[in-house]
Formats: C-alpha cells, structure tokens, sequence
C-alpha cells in the first residue's frame, strides 16, 4: 500500500481482529529489516525478535487462555506502566474501557463477557503470527525501553505498509513461563512486548475501536515562541 509517512502515521492503528492466512517469513523479514532502522542509544540495538506461528503459536494461546482460566494472575517480566488513582491516566483508560466494551457490547457487570474479551488478548487476537521483542539481561531494565519503542512503531508502520495490521500487546507477554516453554527463549533474555500481526479482518467489529487523543496543547509548552 503506498502511503506517504504522514498518512501511515495517521493510519495505524490497534488491529483486534485477523484474517487467518497466513503471513510468508519472508515478509515479517522485509518488515522487521525496515524497522531495524529506527535509532538506538549508542546504536546499541537492544531488540531480539522471536517470531511465532502455526503450532507453537497455538500452544501458547491454549497454554495462556489455561492459565487464566485457572485464575493465575497475569504478571509480566518487567515493570509495567502504573499511575495513582486520581490521576488523568486512569481516566483515560476507563474511557478506552468503556469504548471497548460499548462497540463489543459487553455490559459492565458481566464478567463472562469480559473474560472472553480478556481472552481474545492473550490469544494474540487470534493472529496468524506474533513478533515478541526481547531485551538482553545484561541491559538496565528501563533504558532500552525507549529504543524498543521506536522499533515497535516501526513494525507497525512497516506492516501497513505491506496490508498489514497489528496490535502491540501487553497482554500477550503476560504468561511469560508459557511463552518461554514454547519457544525456547533463554533466561538471559527478558520478554518485554508483544505484537500480534496479520491481515486485518474488515468484517470484525473489534477493528471499529477507535482511540482518542488529547489536543496537543494539553501536553506541549511552547517556549521563546511568540
Ligand atoms: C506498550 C503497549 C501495550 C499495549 N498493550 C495492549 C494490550 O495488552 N491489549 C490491547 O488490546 N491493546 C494494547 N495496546 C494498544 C493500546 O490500547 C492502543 O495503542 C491505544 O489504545 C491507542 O489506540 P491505537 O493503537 O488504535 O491508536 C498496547 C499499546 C502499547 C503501546
């Protein structure tokens, strides 16, 4: 798909809904080779990727959706992002929340529902294929985080480029011992993020979610401007 950067920018978003076809390695290759690209502190490049489909991707979903199932508590292999309660961060999620649950048409109360949703994340959304980004141990534990940003944002522009939607998940790292019993991933690495990938199902309403964004005035000051 030929889009100008801008466009790409605008474009993406959180795809929660896949067609099953699957996606050739060659093409994760072409899309991973690109978002290598992004910069780095040092030109470090921190990331590792492990790529997963067919079997093993199953397994994993079926090794998750047991786990929680099994009222395991979904934990993650570095710290994640918190905020007080009174804070505009919160708010923000439970806006997310409510949109979500409003075009799935969960009602609040019920929990089922609700699960299933939960469930559909930690199925990778049911994608033919995830790119999991890992970090070696020997890096300090927050500092690569911005260098995998950029990589991550590259991977998502990349794939649209090709046809492709993705979704950057938390969610999907969030069993990392089962993750890890299927993939072999070395202790020495941590599990940081996942993105799911695929070619976007049109049909699905989860791919109707929009997000909001704050106007750009509520976060930027403009200094020695008129
Ligand atoms: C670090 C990170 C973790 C995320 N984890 C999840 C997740 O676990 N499940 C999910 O459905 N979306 C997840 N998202 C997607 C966000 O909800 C999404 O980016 C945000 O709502 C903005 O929507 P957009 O991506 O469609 O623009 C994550 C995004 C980021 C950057």
């Amino acid at each position: 798909m030929e889009m100008n950067i801008l466009d790409a920018i605008r474009m993406r978003k959180s795809i929660r809904g896949y067609k099953p076809d699957p996606i050739p390695k060659a093409l994760i290759m072409d899309i991973i080779e690109a978002a290598i690209k992004a910069p780095s502190a040092v030109n470090c490049q921190p990331w590792e990727f492990f790529v997963i489909t067919g079997e093993p991707l199953l397994k994993i979903r079926e090794g998750a959706v047991e786990k929680f199932r099994a009222g395991e508590n979904p934990h993650s292999e570095h710290e994640l992002i918190t905020w007080t309660k009174d804070s505009v961060y919160g708010a923000r999620q439970v806006e997310l929340a409510k949109h979500i649950f409003q075009i799935m048409g969960i009602a609040r109360e019920d929990k089922s529902k609700r699960n299933e949703w939960m469930e559909r994340g930690l199925r990778y959304f049911d994608a033919p294929a995830a790119i999991l980004i890992c970090v070696d141990k020997k890096l300090s534990e927050s500092g690569p985080l911005l260098d995998l940003g950029a990589v991550m944002q590259n991977i998502c522009l990349s794939a649209l480029h090709h046809g492709l939607g993705t979704c950057i998940e938390d969610q999907g790292v969030m069993y990392p011992e089962v993750v890890r019993q299927h993939t072999g991933i070395p202790a020495s690495k941590r599990l940081i993020i996942a993105i799911a990938i695929g070619f976007p199902d049109r049909d699905d309403v989860a791919n109707t979610i929009t997000s909001t964004r704050e106007p750009v005035e509520n976060s930027t000051k403009w200094i020695g401007f008129d």
